[in-house]
């Protein structure tokens, strides 16, 4: 299988526009990767694309995770973890981190670009500000960790991270 995705890798090249890019480099092995997405309304994703300057199993892991991306929302994506076997777990790893930073740079897009009336925080989930703040406060969260537990955000793409902290702090009034 390997050898097959290397030989004839598949959606190599860029998603058409408007597309979102993520890239991951290897200091080790001076690999690099380059993974461009679309992604439709409903955060499915649509295309996936790559393009890759490493090694055989470099290139058939991106390829490979291209096939195994498209249809699936951008957070479900996000959980794709394990190593195809026979493969370089460094290289595996390496094209799912440009994936992620393609998805990051998805949900950076589709915050600042949400017209809904309460502010969405956590674009992988579709979590509203107001949602956050609510659990917080009904339970008493004080970690990130906990937000998730409670309504998802901050379980995908980890973009969000940082404003749940923000509204983490904020909510933490002296009682
Ligand atoms: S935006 Fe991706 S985990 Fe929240």
């Amino acid at each position: 299988m390997i050898a097959d995705h290397f030989f004839n890798p598949r959606n190599v090249g860029d998603a058409d526009e408007p597309r979102f890019v993520g890239r991951s480099a290897s200091l080790t092995c001076g690999a690099h990767v380059r993974f461009s997405i679309q992604v439709d309304e409903a955060h499915a994703i649509s295309q996936a694309r790559f393009r890759a300057v490493g090694c055989s199993d470099l290139v058939a892991g991106a390829s490979l995770l291209t096939e195994q991306v498209i249809g699936l929302t951008t957070a479900q994506a996000t959980t794709i973890g394990h190593d195809p076997e026979g493969m370089d777990p460094r290289c595996a790893r390496l094209a799912r981190e440009a994936l992620l930073d393609a998805i990051v740079d998805f949900s950076n897009a589709a915050r600042d670009d949400w017209a809904g009336d309460e502010a969405l925080i956590c674009t992988c989930f579709f979590v509203s500000e107001r949602t956050i703040e609510r659990e917080i406060q009904t339970h008493g969260f004080t970690t990130v960790a906990e937000v998730t537990k409670a309504c998802n955000a901050g379980g995908g793409c980890g973009s969000c991270h940082q404003l749940i902290q923000e509204i983490l702090a904020t909510n933490d009034l002296p009682g």
